[in-house]
């Protein structure tokens, strides 16, 4: 694991942080009162938030159990891990393959203060954590490089975390970046906020950041297409992540109907 400085020392409480206010979401305890109010006050816009948040968590899951069982991936590279919340991404894919190695990478010094519960998986697989911020690529794949073996298909996991980094701040860039190191076979598995179904309580969410100083930007169908741009999308395509794939949900309850506002897409670098 790496970023050893007191992650207890660093953590801001005085500004909402997205690990915090997701987790509040997800019905954690791993937020402070400044989360908790902005999360208040999204729910005062839109209900349906901790539903799209559970929803979002249950598309890493079938995503990362249609890796290990049907594409032959035993290595994950998970940026934007958050704040862990059981079932982490490494217990899906050891559960099916116990070998599985798997690094977690966030930049909030909360995930790396909870980051020992990412780091207790099977004897037989490997689990890592790295501190650092996706817009660093380069850095990211060094530090992954020590338990990842990029000669070999490895699934890069960026899951509700590109709407958290604009266009101009280097999405596309970063994504290339990563793209471009993984070997033919990998795959790259992506969640991120749209305004497609739900524009003006999207609107209203992204200004209620926005005061908490927190930028957010929704995409486009075709905006969150560019990502796979040179990969081959695995069916149904990006589509609402309440919508991606049901066959493989394993312990999900019912979220009801009516849209969720993120999509997924899984896609697969094709053999040069
Ligand atoms: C909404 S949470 C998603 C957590 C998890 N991937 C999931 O989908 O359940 C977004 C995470 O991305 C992280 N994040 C946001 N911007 C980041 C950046 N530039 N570099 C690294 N992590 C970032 C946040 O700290 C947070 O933990």
């Amino acid at each position: 694991m790496t970023g050893t400085e007191s992650a207890g020392r660093r953590i801001d409480t005085t500004k909402p942080h997205p690990a915090r206010v997701y987790d509040w979401f997800l019905g954690g305890k791993d937020n402070y009162p400044v989360d908790e109010q902005l999360g208040h006050r999204i729910m005062a816009i839109d209900g349906g938030a901790p539903r799209a948040a559970r929803s979002n968590r249950w598309f890493m899951q079938r995503a990362t159990r249609l890796l290990v069982r049907e594409s032959g991936i035993r290595q994950f590279l998970d940026i934007g891990s958050g704040i862990p919340t059981e079932p982490n991404l490494h217990q899906i894919a050891q559960a099916t393959v116990p070998d599985a190695r798997v690094v977690y990478v966030d930049h909030d010094p909360i995930v790396l203060a909870h980051a020992a519960a990412l780091l207790r998986g099977t004897p037989e697989g490997a689990t890592d954590y790295v501190q650092a911020d996706a817009r660093e690529p380069h850095a990211i794949l060094e530090q992954a490089g020590r338990v990842l073996d990029f000669d070999r298909p490895v699934a890069l996991s960026l899951i509700a975390l590109l709407h958290f980094i604009a266009d101009e701040d280097g999405a596309h860039d970063l994504v290339a970046t990563l793209v471009d190191a993984l070997a033919p076979g990998s795959c790259l598995v992506l969640s991120a906020m749209t305004a497609d179904f739900e524009p003006e309580n999207v609107r209203r969410g992204i200004a209620a950041y926005a005061e908490g100083g927190v930028t957010l930007v929704a995409r486009s169908h075709a905006e969150m297409g560019r990502f796979f741009e040179g990969l081959e999308l695995v069916d149904p395509g990006i589509v609402s992540v309440a919508d991606w794939r049901p066959e493989l949900a394993e312990g999900e309850s019912d979220i009801g109907p009516g849209p969720v506002s993120l999509y997924g897409g899984v896609g697969r670098k094709r053999a040069s």
